[in-house]
């Protein structure tokens, strides 16, 4: 499988996730960050409960991913505390016991749907965004403490993007979204911490072409910007599969309230030789 500029080969696997089990939201299809986490982490030899929003169900794609794991779907909107109280009680019912890991991949704005600026968005939205991208979060890890439906040792990750640190205006509320679902995975990373030994961390990941990413306005210039920025190229889906996996493992035990950058060098880059070129070569052009 081509895997991006310099890393042409995944990983074999190695049975991490052995014994484990976990919860797996945001599958909507193929392209799906969280359909190949769901793909690695069976590989790794992890039994998954799969769950998303009953409207993405009744699309029906994510039946082909549970028959290819053997993974129940259970579906919850994420911003019902009612629909997500029953997605922990049957994951647990069906597993047997409790939870190892948890990963939030759930991303939804309707004005970036609706194609609104930044200056002109619809309030509703705008909440709706952050119940939805951010507050959800919260409502699943509320839930979780409640039924005390974790393992010690557990692990939750949730993904994010550079725009809660940077303004990126095309990503609109997404941004304070993301700004939120970081500062939430904090606070109840200490708060799991100490009650159950529970790690929370959020994976800010490079641009990636799936049904969120490409909705946004701009996309494909954010991409190869991304990508030409990165010394090693954007990080693609399954390698953000492959940390989220060492992060559900034991092998990353004690690293917790974190936001790791997973971008292929992205955010620490000032400027590459690329968009040198790019830009004196559209300043010769631009002369001519
Ligand atoms: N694609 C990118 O460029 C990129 C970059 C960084 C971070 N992310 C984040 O990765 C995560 C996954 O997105 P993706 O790119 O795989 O796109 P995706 O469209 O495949 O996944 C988004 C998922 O959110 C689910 N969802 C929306 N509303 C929901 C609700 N009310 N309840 C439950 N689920 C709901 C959708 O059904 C879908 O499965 C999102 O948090 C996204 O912001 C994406």
């Amino acid at each position: 499988m081509l895997y991006g500029k310099l890393t042409p080969t995944p990983p074999m696997s190695s049975n991490l996730l052995a014994g484990k089990v976990g919860i797996i939201s945001g599958a909507l299809n193929e392209q799906s960050i969280a359909w190949k986490v769901a793909q690695k982490a069976h590989a790794e030899g992890a039994r998954i409960v799969l769950t998303n929003a009953p409207l993405a169900m009744r699309m029906g794609e994510i039946k082909k991913l549970s028959a290819e794991i053997d993974a129940p779907i259970i579906p919850a909107d994420a911003t019902s505390m009612e629909e997500l109280n029953t997605l922990f009680s049957e994951a647990q019912s069906h597993f047997g016991g409790k939870i190892d890991f948890l990963l939030h991949s759930i991303g939804m704005s309707a004005n970036i749907r609706k194609g609104k600026s930044y200056g002109d968005l619809d309030y509703k939205f705008f909440q709706q965004t952050l119940d939805v991208s951010a507050l959800s979060l919260h409502k699943m890890l509320a839930v979780a403490e409640k039924q005390d439906a974790f393992n010690e040792w557990g692990s939750v990750v949730a993904l994010s993007y550079i725009a809660a640190q940077r303004a990126f205006l095309d990503y609109t509320d997404m941004s304070q979204a993301k700004a939120v679902l970081e500062s939430i995975a904090r606070s109840y990373g200490q708060r799991l911490g100490h009650l159950k030994k529970v790690r929370v961390n959020t994976i800010s990941q490079s641009p990636t072409k799936t049904t969120a990413g490409t909705g946004i306005t701009g996309f494909n210039a954010f991409y190869e910007y991304a990508d030409k920025m990165a010394p090693l190229g954007n990080a693609p889906a399954e390698a953000c599969a492959d940390y989220c996996v060492s992060l559900f493992s034991d092998l990353t035990r004690f690293v917790t309230m974190q936001n790791l950058m997973h971008d292929g060098g992205f955010s620490s880059t000032g400027i590459s030789e690329a968009i040198v070129e790019a830009i004196t070569n559209a300043g010769e052009t631009a002369a001519q």
